[in-house]
């Protein structure tokens, strides 16, 4: 894109520049759409956009039928049932400041004879949804699509606390709205996920975009998902004759609507609303990325009509990206629990969309290497999501004369012990079994909500209490006493006390716990259960061959000889041994471990690549699909999980670039089969 000067540009120039862009918007467009899969951030998307839409303005000679600014927008995947709206959706129209919002204002009013109101919104930053009622009753819930046609996803709706069932009246109406995640609800998900080894979603709307599309609506009901609704196709039915007395009666009805909304009489109003929510938005808690304005008057809302696109009634102001300067001090490298070596950005403290943020994950050394961060560099930082904190550059003029490439360490900056890659993975790691910061990391994973489940033992007292050298591992847990506690920093009686239970009553869990706090390679909450629930206790599974372990239904080979492969180690039978003398409980005693809620793609976007020997292209997608992911074809940052077979190329390449989970089919199969 480049910004010439629309009023510069010939006609000529400008048909090649629009024809240029349509492509590029198309292809963003269909995987935003079809993929959930963004390539772009939504402004990068919205700039090119919008200035195609200039050029279209400026010489109307150049729009081509198949210019992405005639169509609404995206297609359905085609594994869901289709919907006809018989009032299309429509989107809206953005502008990017307060003189575009005045223009559109003064071109409206310039149409209109009549003086009118506005009613301000939130833009709600979700998907858009409608729900059809007959009589008052829920039948059908979908999504737009298209604008003309959507998908059916009445079931995963119909899980959703804040959409009514029955209305207070029985009235058969489409409404419209947002289906959104609330930002709590999604760091919870991605903690939940990333506990159990699955990749993060990107921000709270690509997770509330794959928790409706679910297969299994048990999935979608654990993600928390809620709505605000705010639009009617077709008024006819209400007794109001405004959009702020409709979002009034749509709370009547029994709709969740959003409560912030305000009648503005002038420019002035709006900018005030804008400033006030602009100012907010961070401890809003749910996203939005701008204000919507709507003419007031459902009536005239009718009589100025709409393009084939958008409403010419309303307009959506977008809030610019919010992107701070700071300057990178320090690069940490991290050991995780599997020994992974992460390097950290450490940057001078910089409030930045509602927090104060000091660092930024930097994945790996070759992410490290690309986006080429160097001590005393200015960086530009923004939220991905507008929640996790990303370098998107550094600034060249900013650079200081003597900056060098960082260097990536050899030694384990925790045991000392030389880092390794292995096999082809991008990530760095130490394999020392007795490395602290491992044993520190797998401590945490022990005690965490889905393993041992000890309340108050979290990462700062785990880390405390190996620095003070008062535990080497979770068994010397169980030995820890009250006046050891007392010399943690902050810790009186009562707090050691409170420790000291939890930890004791820890002692009764059932096995599947321990199993899955342990950390054994492949095995999640799930496989835990399976293999604690067949066994019994801890000596039957120790005597175990990986045959009689892979026999039993939900668990493949993988997993089987990793725990044969854990428990033939001396240090983990000595370890065993020393958790039985401290009297932690090792049978199973059938009690329901607490579940993390998931399907075991749901919501992830997974590419497949290379040749793969044991199954078809299509049999690994069906299989894939049918347990939550969306296969898509390319790999982008938002990619979840590339399973790559033989001879795989540039697809490859790019998700270690770009730091994206790899399987090969071996673990692909065992995934299958643990589901079998
Ligand atoms: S009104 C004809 N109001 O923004 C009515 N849309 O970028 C068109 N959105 O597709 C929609 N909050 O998904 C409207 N308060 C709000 C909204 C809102 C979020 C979404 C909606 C729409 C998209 C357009």
């Amino acid at each position: 894109m480049t910004d010439q000067p629309i009023d510069a540009l010939t006609e000529e120039q400008a048909a090649n520049e629009a024809a240029d862009l349509r492509p590029q918007l198309l292809k963003w467009g269909q995987q935003y759409y079809d993929a959930d899969a963004p390539a772009v951030e939504d402004d990068v998307y919205d700039r090119v956009y919008a200035r195609l839409v200039a050029l279209e303005t400026a010489f109307p000679a150049i729009v081509t039928p198949d210019s992405p600014t005639q169509r609404v927008g995206g297609s359905t995947r085609g594994d869901l049932p289709k919907v006809t709206h018989d009032i299309p959706m429509l989107s809206l129209g953005d502008v990017f400041s307060i003189d575009e919002l005045k223009e559109f204002d003064e071109r409206l009013r310039s149409n209109v004879e009549d003086d009118f109101d506005y009613n301000c919104e939130l833009k709600i930053d979700g998907l858009a949804i409608s729900l059809r009622y007959e009589n008052g009753e829920f039948v059908q819930g979908s999504t737009r699509g298209n604008g003309q046609i959507g998908e059916d996803i009445t079931a995963n709706l119909k899980t959703i606390k804040s959409i009514p069932q029955t209305l207070s009246r029985p009235l058969t109406i489409d409404v419209r709205g947002e289906c959104y995640m609330p930002k709590a609800a999604f760091l919870a998900l991605n903690e939940r996920r990333e506990a159990a080894g699955k990749a993060p979603f990107a921000n709270p709307r690509n997770a509330a975009a794959g928790s409706l599309r679910q297969l299994d609506t048990q999935v979608t009901a654990d993600r928390q998902l809620a709505t605000f609704m705010y639009n009617i196709a077709d008024y006819g039915p209400l007794n109001t004759r405004t959009q702020s007395g409709l979002l009034d009666e749509l709370a009547e009805l029994g709709f969740t609507t959003n409560a912030t909304y305000q009648v503005a009489h002038n420019m002035d109003d709006v900018a005030a609303y804008i400033d006030q929510y602009q100012a907010q938005r961070s401890d809003l808690p749910y996203g939005i990325d701008g204000i919507v304005i709507k003419a007031n008057s459902l009536p005239l809302q009718r009589s100025i009509g709409a393009t084939v696109k958008v409403p010419r009634w309303a307009i959506a102001y977008k809030f610019p990206p919010e992107e701070v300067e700071t300057v990178v001090r320090d690069i940490k490298w991290t050991v995780g629990r599997t020994g992974i070596v992460t390097p950290t950005a450490v940057m001078d403290p910089v409030a930045l969309a509602g927090s104060t943020v000091a660092r930024a994950s930097l994945h790996n050394p070759d992410y490290l290497e690309a986006k080429d961060i160097r001590l005393g560099d200015t960086v530009l930082l923004h939220k991905a999501g507008d929640i996790i904190p990303e370098i998107s550059q550094y600034i060249t003029a900013k650079r200081p004369a003597d900056a060098q490439p960082y260097p990536v360490p050899t030694h384990c900056p925790s045991c000392g012990a030389e880092l390794v890659h292995l096999d082809e993975e991008v990530a760095l790691r130490c394999i020392n079994p007795r490395c602290p910061a491992q044993l520190a990391e797998g401590m945490n994973h022990f005690a965490s909500r889905n393993a041992m489940n000890i309340a108050g033992l979290g990462p700062q007292i785990v880390s405390q209490l190996f620095d003070r050298k008062l535990v080497d591992d979770v068994a010397s847990l169980y030995r820890l006493t009250t006046d050891q506690l007392l010399t943690l920093d902050k810790f009186g009686e009562k707090s050691a006390q409170n420790l000291l239970t939890a930890i004791d009553n820890s002692r009764n869990n059932s096995l599947e716990r321990l199993l899955f706090g342990l950390g054994i390679r492949h095995v999640g909450a799930k496989a835990a259960r399976s293999i604690a629930a067949e066994f019994g206790d801890i000596d039957h599974l120790m005597a175990a061959d990986s045959e009689q372990i892979s026999a039993i239904d939900t668990v493949g080979e993988i997993i089987a000889d990793s725990v044969v492969t854990y428990f033939a180690s001396d240090q983990v039978q000595q370890l065993i041994a020393e958790l039985r003398e401290v009297g932690v409980n090792l049978t199973f005693t059938g009690a329901v471990p607490a579940s993390d809620g998931e399907g075991q793609f749901a919501g992830q976007r997974v590419v497949l690549t290379g040749k793969l020997q044991e199954l078809t292209r299509p049999e690994a997608t069906e299989w894939l699909e049918q347990h939550g992911a969306t296969v898509t074809g390319s790999v982008s940052k938002k990619t979840d999980l590339l399973i790559a077979g033989e001879a795989a190329g540039s697809k490859l390449t790019k998700a270690q670039s770009l730091n994206v989970p790899i399987w090969n089919e071996a673990q692909l199969q065992a995934a299958m089969d643990e589901t079998k």
